[in-house]
């Protein structure tokens, strides 16, 4: 990989910055100042600047504590995106399973393609986990019909199994396998019922770390990443 390449992969600099950094004398390519952008560079080369290590990042994992009024894109002409309040030098990264604008909690962020189809391929059948807060109080009728299944408004195919627990009389733990459009909701309009507040606390064995404030989000820890 040439050179200019590697430290805008790897640093919040861009291209045109690092230019600017080589020429300024503060890169070194196994102990000796480089000022070509070009330069080639292998898996082992020991590429420093200001005499720090530069390591390549990866594809990144990260989790977010997304708040309300936050959507879920890559841009958005109106709204603020959940990439807005990420400040990573990472640029392909994109969201593995979207929340809606009004929407709260875990959210997984990552470069990485096949991780993110894993949790949201309906064929793994990851449990995202979500707490809902209804208009109405639910009855033993309407968690049946959700356990069992239910067809959504414009489908025809029935939603997989889920698993429903009554928190509260207006309130429901609702653990789904699938990620369909807007699928929390309209399961429960499918239900008889609608959802004021919603909020995501678990993707497959992952839960929010309760310590990250809404807007706030961290790396995922090795264990979290190999698990999910
Ligand atoms: N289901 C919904 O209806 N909305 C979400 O944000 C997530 C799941």
């Amino acid at each position: 990989m040439r050179l200019d390449k590697f430290l805008a992969n790897n640093t919040q600099y861009s291209r045109k910055e690092i230019k600017r950094i080589l020429r300024a004398d503060r890169v070194t390519l196994n102990s000796e100042l480089v000022r070509d952008p070009a330069k080639n560079i292998q898996p082992d080369s020991d590429v420093r600047l200001d005499d720090l290590p530069v390591e390549e990042l990866g594809a990144g994992y990260f989790m977010m504590n997304k708040p309300l009024g936050v959507v879920c894109a890559n841009s958005d002409p109106e709204h603020e995106t959940v990439f807005d309040l990420i400040e990573e030098p990472l640029d392909k990264l994109h969201v593995a399973g979207r929340l809606d604008i009004d929407t709260t909690g875990l959210v997984l962020i990552t470069g990485d393609g096949k991780w993110s189809h894993r949790i949201t391929s309906p064929r793994f059948k990851c449990e995202k986990s979500y707490i809902a807060i209804l208009s109405d109080t639910i009855t033993d009728r309407m968690i049946e019909k959700l356990e069992q299944g239910v067809v959504l408004e414009g489908e025809s195919k029935r939603t997989a199994p889920a698993i429903v627990e009554k928190i509260a009389e207006d309130e429901i733990r609702l653990i789904i396998t699938e990620g369909r459009y807007h699928q929390v909701k309209r399961m429960l309009a499918a239900v008889g019922t609608s959802v004021t507040e919603l909020h995501r606390e678990r993707i497959g064995k992952i839960y929010l770390d309760n310590a990250l404030q809404p807007g706030e989000y961290r790396p995922l820890r090795e264990e979290e990443i190999a698990i999910a």
